[in-house]
């Protein structure tokens, strides 16, 4: 059993795993850790219940700056031989144990390091509450491997037990069946019984408070932020309902949403059962909603039906934000609908501009052999993929379309799939040999071509032509607080912001600024774009926002364009290097690791 022979001929499909799961492969995982918030590391033991399919003298694991510290098998835990083969850059090392053909059970005992990029360990200061310490992961793409040795690939699916021990005054959960309240043992016990892929394996501790939503949601988030929560999500419910209605039963029970502390590097991680989310969607009035029904579309596209390699990504993704917006569409009507799917185009084409129309990173599928996953992580998956989907759906109507996602969804249920696959089933069952219908749908220019086909149909909004007159009447000089703002929700405000010319004078900056208060915005959407034009302006009366925002907010999405507006500019880039020496501990190691980049 040699490195090289391990690492040669890994599992067929996904280059981002080492493991091999056609011989050996977890089934189910057992995993019982201590949490140490002292030394930042977490250290215990993952028991894996195994296949072992060929009669394989060994089964391989993913991990990455994981110490591993002794292998066992079966229930009378005897000690096997294991080999951690070479370090790859992202990708971590195999983990290579030693097993004989009939072993069920394999007992990995480790620690993490202060290194697992998937954990961010947060000091008190850095929490709402201010006196506890907090702890959360984040393991997609293939950060589980930092914090648990696994196989980690989408196309492998685990149930899971857990015993996790926290200090006392915390409160554990997963993604899994969660406890609501604090005990005295600090020990927490969690199970979740469907399967499930290892980049959905999550973990956070943290003073946190549950509050009851429905009957079938609710919200964990530190006391001091419960009550602006439950009034933002307070139609969760609904939102699970609508869902539902669309394609079919939520099959994971409960659905919860946990508020992370600012420095969360993504608006929401589908945690299955628990959403992982920013608190930067507390608007105050629930106009940044859409980001939570885009995670509970996940529950099917992605947690159910899941990419079986990240090639696939648009799988998750582009279905994700299709169905995202047809819950919206469903609770609050089309026009509100419309106005998402032009600010999602706008943002394709900025992706579109910024890589090169031309560039293979534009086509639906993707090739990142070799490559850190993360750089599929554009909006080509998110709103390319939506916009093929909205394409078939405008040549098939949208009754045959949505019977066609709900058996697609039933068809796959816990199962992986990939491109070829969806492909196919989109073939027989809604193609079905209809010429006319292939052309239109046009599988080639949108999967396996880059940029958007020809006839592509861009979408328009009734509510933005409002803002388009608002936007052209300023410019030809009437004064911003005369123009006809009323009931514009936060995405007519975004859409006015981006509409602005990239050059400003001061006086117009100013007067904008105090006819609608932008730099002292509650709304992080609104705020981030308005700090583009701040910066690209020298609008120095943001700069206090702007750098508060920066030193709070981790957000990547928010953080990535701000700092390359910043770095535009030989001064922009002295300020972003002493805001980001600042803020840099305050950033999950999912943000560092592209600002280090960025920034250096
Ligand atoms: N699953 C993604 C987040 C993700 C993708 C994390 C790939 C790591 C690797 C999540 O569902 C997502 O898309 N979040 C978006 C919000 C959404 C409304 C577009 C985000 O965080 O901005
Ligand atoms: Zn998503």
């Amino acid at each position: 059993m040699t490195t090289e022979q391990s690492t040669a001929e890994r599992a067929p499909g996904d280059t981002h795993s080492f493991a091999r799961p056609s011989e050996a492969v977890a089934k189910h995982l057992d995993l019982d850790i201590d949490v140490n918030f002292d030394q930042k590391i977490l250290s215990g033991t993952a028991t894996y219940n195994i296949e072992n399919l060929t009669g394989t003298d060994k089964i391989i694991f993913d991990t990455r700056d994981l110490q591993i510290e002794k292998v066992y098998l079966g229930d009378e835990l005897q000690e096997t031989s294991f080999e951690l083969g070479d370090k790859k850059e992202f990708l971590g090392q195999p983990l290579i144990v030693k097993i004989k053909p009939d072993t069920k059970k394999v007992t990995i005992k480790y620690k993490t390091t202060p290194e697992a990029a998937a954990l961010q360990w947060l000091n008190p200061q850095q929490t709402a509450g201010k006196k506890y310490p907090f702890l959360f992961t984040q393991s997609q793409a293939i950060l589980a491997r930092t914090w648990i040795p696994i196989q980690d690939s989408p196309g492998i699916r685990i149930t899971y037990n857990a015993k996790v021990k926290v200090p006392k005054e915390l409160l554990a959960v997963m993604s899994a069946e969660n406890p609501t309240q604090k005990n005295t043992t600090g020990i927490y016990n969690f199970e979740m019984k469907q399967p499930i892929p290892s980049y959905l394996m999550a973990l956070s501790v943290g003073d946190l408070t549950f509050r009851k939503i429905g009957p079938q949601t609710g919200i964990y988030a530190e006391p001091a932020t419960i009550d602006a929560a439950a009034y933002e999500f307070a139609e969760m419910d609904k939102m699970l309902a609508a869902a539902e209605k669309l394609y079919g039963k939520y099959r994971w029970d409960r659905y919860d949403l946990l508020v992370l502390p600012p420095s969360f590097p993504f608006g929401g991680m589908e945690n299955p059962r628990l959403t992982f989310v920013t608190p930067t969607v507390l608007a105050k009035d629930r106009s940044l909603t859409s980001l939570i029904a885009h995670e509970l579309a996940h529950s099917w596209s992605g947690n159910l039906v899941t990419n079986g390699t990240w090639d696939d990504f648009w799988l998750n993704e582009g279905f994700t934000v299709y169905f995202e917006r047809r819950i919206m569409e469903e609770l609050y009507g089309k026009e509100y609908a419309d106005m998402l799917q032009v600010l999602g185009y706008q943002d394709l084409t900025n992706t579109l501009n910024e890589l090169g129309a031309d560039s293979e990173d534009t086509r639906l599928k993707l090739d990142l052999e070799g490559r850190d996953p993360d750089e599929g992580l554009t909006d080509i998956a998110y709103e390319k993929g939506n916009f093929f989907l909205v394409n078939i759906e405008r040549a098939v109507g949208r009754e045959k379309f949505d019977a066609f996602l709900n058996k697609y969804f039933s068809t796959f249920a816990f199962q992986s799939t990939d491109t070829e696959k969806f492909l196919s089933f989109l073939r027989e069952e809604l193609i079905k040999g209809d010429d006319e219908l292939a052309e239109k749908i046009n599988i080639e220019g949108w999967v396996f071509s880059p940029g958007l086909p020809d006839g592509f149909v861009k979408p328009t909004s009734s509510r933005f032509a409002k803002v388009e007159e608002a936007y052209t009447a300023w410019k030809n000089g009437k004064p911003a607080k005369e123009l006809s703002t009323k009931d514009w929700s936060s995405h007519e405000w975004l859409h006015f912001i981006r509409l602005l010319p990239a050059q400003m004078s001061q006086q117009q900056m100013a007067e904008l600024d105090k006819a609608f208060n932008f730099t002292n915005s509650g709304n992080s959407e609104v705020l981030a774009a308005w700090f583009l034009h701040a910066i690209r302006n020298n609008y120095t009366t943001a700069d206090q926002a702007l750098e508060t925002f920066l030193t709070n907010v981790g957000r990547r999405k928010f953080l990535v364009p701000i700092y390359k507006a910043l770095i535009a500019t030989p001064e922009g880039k002295k300020k972003a290097l002493a805001i980001y020496a600042k803020a840099r501990p305050n950033y999950h190691a999912v943000s560092t690791v592209t600002l280090d980049e960025l920034l250096k």
